[in-house]
């Protein structure tokens, strides 16, 4: 527990950035707005106010330099002009808040709407505002606002030509934290809510089977993102009887002795089971009250340290696709240790159980 607290404020960049995993070779230098928002979101939980607040502030700078380009894009898709997935705005940044030059599966909108959940939390929590956010915040909300109904990559950058279901919980979560922090104009403010109610409603419409949510509109499968969408983001809430239908499938699906895998056809470094996504079952459970079945997935998240306590992305001696797992090995190296996503989520679920450092 404290190690996870000692490896994120080591690890935070002096810029406020969190890095996604420090030594990876396809993550070394960039800050992911998904992974950073859950992070900020552990060690605001653990006392770390300031850490999170330098996460908030960079977040906060690096959508701000962005309004210019969030605008034009807002106003041509107002003409009715095509605005192509390349054109919007990125999924990560480097740690001094620069474009990547590198080709990524760049564009995913649910980091957009983490950002502004945790943001709410941290404020909350805190009782104050975190200052200088205001031009960030108002940025990714017409942002968010305008395109929230384009498909774009998932939290597993894949996919992007479909609309995923955790993207829209991610951004249904985000408008209304914005909306809460009481910094949008009265019709940004408006059109924000316009929109938390259209994705409520599409999502009801299209992105249900038998009563749980599914992986995109329009599929049957489940992904253990939509843990998301009861916890945290209440898209539906635990005890309602879809957000119940969900955590109980997805737990069904793909929850294996502990560990949680993404989805069943994974197959990146041969499907493992997720440190993080025990987090987000554990999570889960925890606010439903199943407080043992919460504990055994902390446990299990513990269990996956390193002897140097370094939570890795993912562990793989029980593969979905074993066969799948060298190309992997050999393309981008060991699978990325310490992930700080990982370590956010283990202080995340040790909060809601009371587990202290
Ligand atoms: C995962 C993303 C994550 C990124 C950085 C990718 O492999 O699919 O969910 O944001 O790594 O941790």
């Amino acid at each position: 527990m404290s190690h996870s607290l000692d490896v994120i404020q080591r690890l935070q960049s002096p810029t406020g950035a969190y890095p996604a995993s420090p030594t990876f070779s396809a993550y070394r230098g960039y800050s992911w707005l998904r992974d950073g928002a859950f992070i900020a979101e552990g060690v605001s939980r653990h006392g770390d106010a300031a850490g999170a607040d330098a996460f908030h502030t960079w977040c906060a700078r690096v959508i701000g330099d962005r309004a210019g380009q969030v605008d034009s894009l807002v106003s041509r898709a107002g003409r009715g002009e095509p605005v192509s997935p390349a054109e919007m705005l990125p999924t990560r940044f480097t740690l001094d808040g620069v474009d990547g030059d590198v080709d990524w599966w760049d564009f995913q909108l649910d980091g957009y709407g983490t950002w502004l959940w945790a943001l709410r939390e941290h404020s909350f929590r805190q009782g104050r505002a975190v200052p200088g956010v205001e031009k960030g915040v108002r940025t990714a909300a017409r942002y968010l606002t305008s395109f929230w109904e384009m498909p774009c990559y998932d939290w597993w950058e894949e996919h992007v030509e479909q609309r995923h279901v955790a993207t829209l919980g991610a951004v249904h979560a985000g408008l209304r934290a914005a909306i809460a922090l009481g910094v949008l104009s009265g019709p940004e403010s408006a059109a924000a809510g316009r929109a938390v109610e259209g994705i409520a409603a599409l999502v009801a419409a299209e992105g249900l089977v038998g009563g749980r949510l599914t992986k995109w509109l329009g599929s049957d499968a489940v992904d253990a993102s939509l843990l998301a969408c009861v916890e945290p983001f209440g898209l539906y809430a635990a005890d309602h009887p879809v957000g119940a239908a969900t955590v109980a499938e997805v737990e069904r699906q793909l929850a294996v002795d502990g560990g949680v895998y993404r989805y069943l056809a994974d197959t990146f470094y041969g499907g493992g089971r997720w440190v993080l996504l025990a987090g987000f079952l554990g999570w889960n459970h925890a606010r439903a009250g199943r407080r043992e079945e919460a504990l055994r997935y902390l446990d299990w998240m513990a269990a996956q340290a390193t002897a140097e306590g370094d939570l890795p992305e993912q562990v793989s001696d029980r593969l979905l696709a074993p066969e799948r797992l060298q190309e992997w090995l050999d393309r981008w190296g060991t699978v990325a240790t310490p992930l700080l996503w990982s370590h956010g989520m283990y202080l995340i679920l040790a909060d809601e159980l009371g587990v202290r450092a």
